[in-house]
Formats: structure tokens, C-alpha cells, sequence
């Protein structure tokens, strides 16, 4: 059974009350930055990826291709996955191949990973405007944990990492700031528990402060 802990907040200050190398993974999908990029975003990039590092020793989320470049070198290595998608911030369109950063060392040889024809399955009008597709978390999280694992994921959204943690019999740690976004996220995991008979309790809810 999966343990999930939700906190809705602000995940810096989530990620700085927790130990070090405290969970197995942080495997994410922050905001890319694409229509609001301004200083406090460049400035809360490295501060991110740090905590996530300190956290862990892999740290593994998507972003854009042209933002890519915005995370700390060399001692990354990136792997890309093509995304037929529907989402309506997708850049690029319906077809594209986007990036995912990896830190740490992961279990599979980075040349081989490409990930084909993803399909953003989420149906118009989906509450949350940029979801990911859960077997692109799932790849994620099977190539770099091992089961019963915990998996922390800082940017949850609509908690699409949360439902492939429970589904690959991980557990999950999971942060949002937006209340709106946090409550799909509350129930797509539980909803997901409920269809593995798996019984849901989220350990703790807090605003983070
Ligand atoms: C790209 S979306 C993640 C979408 C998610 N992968 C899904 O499938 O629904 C990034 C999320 O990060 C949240 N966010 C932005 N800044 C944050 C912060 N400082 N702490 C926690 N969440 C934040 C946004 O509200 C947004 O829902």
C-alpha cells in the first residue's frame, strides 16, 4: 500500500523542512515558464533544483525545449519523449518531442531512452490546463525507483505523479500552491487508490507555513 502526504503550499518551504536524501526520487513536471518568465522565476530555478538534490539523489521532470538550457550543467543528461497532445499549453502543437532533465544515476542507459507517441489522453476540459500523461510518470518513476520507494513531487498539479506513484506501488509526497489544483490532486489519487482497492489516507494537509 502506498503512504501519500499532500501539502498545499508553497513546495520551497516544504522542500526546506525535509532531511537530506530523504526520499528515493523527486520526479517532477514544474511550470516551464513559457508565458510568465520574469526574475523571481529565474531566481526560484536554481533554489528548486537544489532543496531537490539535497532531497534526493534523483531528480527527473519535463520541461520545454526551449527552456531547457535555464537548469544548471553539466551534471545533467537529458532524454526526450514525443507528446501527441491535447493539452492547451502545449508548445509545438500536437506533436512533439519534449525534454525530460535528469540528475543522479538512474538504472537504464540514457541513449536508449526515447519515449514515442505519448498520447495526452486528458479530455477537453480537464480542470487543470497542463496535465501530464500518467504513463510518462509512471516510465519515469519505474526506470528510476524501486517499489515501495518514495517519490516526491513538488509541482503536483492535478497529481498525475501521485497517481502513478500508487499505481507502480510507490509511495508520494506531493506539493501544490494551487488550493483549486490540490483538491483535483486529493481525488485523482484517491481515486486511484479506490480502483486498486488500495485504502486512501493522505497522512497530512498543510498550507506549508
Ligand atoms: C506544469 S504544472 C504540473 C502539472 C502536473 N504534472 C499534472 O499532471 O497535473 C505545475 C504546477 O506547479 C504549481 N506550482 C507553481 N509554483 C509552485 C510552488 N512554488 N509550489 C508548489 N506548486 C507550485 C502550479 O500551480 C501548477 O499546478
Amino acid at each position: 500500500m502506498s503512504e501519500v502526504t499532500l501539502y498545499l503550499g508553497d513546495c520551497l518551504d516544504v522542500m526546506r523542512g525535509m532531511a537530506d536524501n530523504s526520499v528515493e526520487a523527486v520526479i517532477t513536471d514544474p511550470p516551464y515558464g513559457l508565458d510568465f518568465r520574469n526574475k523571481e522565476w529565474d531566481a526560484f530555478i536554481p533554489m528548486w533544483i537544489a532543496e531537490a538534490r539535497r532531497i534526493a539523489p534523483i531528480v527527473m521532470f519535463t520541461t520545454a525545449p526551449t527552456t531547457l538550457w535555464d537548469y544548471p550543467r553539466p551534471d545533467w543528461v537529458n532524454c526526450w519523449y514525443r507528446e501527441a497532445s491535447n493539452s492547451r499549453t502545449a508548445a509545438g502543437g500536437f506533436n512533439h518531442w519534449s525534454p525530460v532533465v535528469i540528475y543522479g544515476k538512474i538504472k537504464f542507459p540514457v541513449d536508449s531512452i526515447k519515449l514515442h507517441a505519448i498520447q495526452h489522453a486528458y479530455p477537453k476540459g480537464f480542470p487543470h490546463p497542463s496535465p501530464k500523461p500518467v504513463i510518462l510518470m509512471r516510465w519515469l518513476i519505474e526506470n528510476g525507483t524501486d517499489q515501495g520507494a518514495t517519490v516526491l513531487d513538488p509541482f503536483m498539479g492535478s497529481g498525475t505523479t501521485g497517481v502513478a506513484c500508487v499505481q507502480t506501488g510507490r509511495n508520494f509526497i506531493g506539493c501544490e500552491i494551487s488550493e483549486e489544483y490540490f483538491r483535483i490532486a486529493e481525488k485523482r489519487i484517491a481515486q486511484a487508490a479506490a480502483q486498486l482497492h488500495i485504502p486512501f489516507a493522505p497522512m497530512c494537509e498543510s498550507d506549508g507555513n
